[in-house]
């Protein structure tokens, strides 16, 4: 694993934006596994702002989301392809046909999560996959359970994430409770990870993902198996991790 600790969350962003510009530049028609969350916001804001200077070349990229809640469509301001559409999509000269979120307004939810797995699978893995991480340590919203679930799959948010997720709503009431999200099995196939955490607030979840047991009980745990993780944070979420002794790249 490579471990990246910044001052801050501006630093952070632009660290983190620099190892997915690389990506970008290295393969052109990438498939990036992205993610949303406060966290990344600063990083797509980059990119943005790379692709206006002419740095980056976004239309021949692929993407794939990790998650979508329940309920929501995608033009609904809480959902998470508004999210990406916000973010980034709108500002990157991105082919929006090749960006990939789950439906969270399908009639069939069980049917979506087959129809998303086997869109990854065609798709391929993803050459780069960008991660938050929950303060209870999900990954995408693999929430703590008795074990890894492997496929895409319908799940029932945890109240400690829907009270984090609580600050996006008028009302905790219109909190989605569920959730489609895609399983651990892509995010271990995909080449590479990147990880992206800032504030002191994640700092335990961080440590015990990455010094604690593997365990379903703590998702994140589960990249400790994989072979190519970049970890890049700010001081007050790697704190807990530093303490630990672990190697850092700069
Ligand atoms: C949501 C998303 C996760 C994200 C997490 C953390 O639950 N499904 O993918 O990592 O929020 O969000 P934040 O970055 O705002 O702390």
């Amino acid at each position: 694993m490579q471990i990246y600790v910044t001052n801050d969350y501006e630093a952070m962003s632009r660290r983190a934006a620099a190892v997915m510009a690389a990506q970008v530049i290295a393969k052109p028609d990438c498939l990036l596994g992205l993610a949303t969350g406060s966290t990344p916001v600063g990083l797509y804001r980059e990119l943005a702002a790379g692709c206006a200077a002419g740095d980056l070349d976004f239309s021949h990229v692929r993407t794939a989301n990790l998650d979508e809640y329940a309920g929501l469509d995608g033009t609904h301001d809480q959902s998470y392809r508004y999210f990406m559409n916000k973010n980034l999509f709108d500002h990157i000269n991105i082919d929006k046909a090749n960006t990939h979120v789950p439906n969270g307004k399908a009639p069939d939810l069980e049917a979506e999560c087959r129809r998303y797995e086997a869109l990854l699978k065609e798709l391929g893995p993803a050459d780069m996959q960008l991660l938050g991480m929950g303060h209870n340590g999900h990954i995408g919203f693999n929430e703590p359970a008795d074990a890894f679930i492997a496929p895409t799959h319908v799940v029932e948010l945890t109240e400690s994430t829907i009270n984090a997720n609580a600050r996006f709503f008028a009302d905790r009431e219109e909190v989605p409770k569920k959730a489609l999200t895609m399983g651990v099995g892509a995010i271990m196939r995909a080449k590479r990870i990147l990880m992206v955490v800032s504030g002191a607030d994640k700092t335990a979840a961080v440590k015990a993902a990455f010094a604690g047991p593997i365990t379903p009980r703590m998702p994140a745990s589960i990249l400790q198996l994989h072979p190519d993780v970049v970890l890049v944070g700010d001081q007050a979420a790697l704190a807990g991790l530093l303490e630990t002794g672990v190697a850092v790249c700069g």
